[in-house]
């Protein structure tokens, strides 16, 4: 579960740092800006870290918390920036769609949102693979592996068509960005889930 969770945050770190090269674009000379491809990895990113990412990661705290913590009141700080970082997803694409739709929606605006978005899921993947990972990975024996593997493989987002398309628009995607210039090359192994 920990190389799952490992592998999509380097997939996610590879869009933000798109989202970082057109954040640049836009705040200077605004020529390479493409608000469509800005849309759809924020999208990308807000569909599959919502319906895959966090409930992986909230599945394995959870457990944590349930079986390795007695304060039963300790505040979880996972699923608070989760939450957070839900809000501020939804408010980026919303703001993207406005500029694409020539709605009022200055590029100032937009700027800082972006850079706000980038800063807080960079911060927060800091905090996992810092402070939670490692706490996880020394906490849990290989019988709470076997659980959470079970939990997860048995829970109802296990929904093969869905993680295809999931794959699919990941590929469609990173294939748009080689082709854009933001990287040199595709990664082969994409498999998400
Ligand atoms: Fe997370
Ligand atoms: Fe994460």
């Amino acid at each position: 579960m920990l190389s799952l969770i490992t592998k999509d945050h380097e997939q996610v770190e590879l869009l933000l740092n798109v989202l970082i090269e057109q954040l640049a674009e836009l705040e200077s000379e605004q020529q390479g800006v493409n608000f469509k491809l800005m849309d759809d990895i924020v999208n990308y990113l807000r569909n599959y870290i919502d319906r895959y990412h966090h409930p992986k990661e909230d599945l394995i705290y959870s457990y944590y918390l349930e079986h390795y913590v007695e304060d039963a009141d300790m505040p979880n700080r996972l699923a608070s920036e989760h939450q957070s970082l839900n809000f501020l997803s939804r408010e980026l694409s919303h703001s993207l769609n406005m500029i694409q739709l020539d709605s009022v929606m200055s590029f100032d605006t937009l700027a800082v949102q972006l850079r706000g978005f980038v800063d807080k899921q960079r911060a927060h993947i800091q905090y996992e693979t810092n402070v939670v990972m490692p706490l996880m990975a020394e906490k849990f024996t290989p019988d709470d592996w076997c659980h959470i593997e079970h939990l997860w493989k048995n829970g109802d987002l296990q929904d093969a068509q869905t993680i295809a398309v999931f794959n699919d628009a990941y590929k469609q995607l990173t294939q748009r960005i080689v082709t854009a210039g933001f990287i040199g090359e595709e990664k082969e192994d994409i498999c998400l889930v």
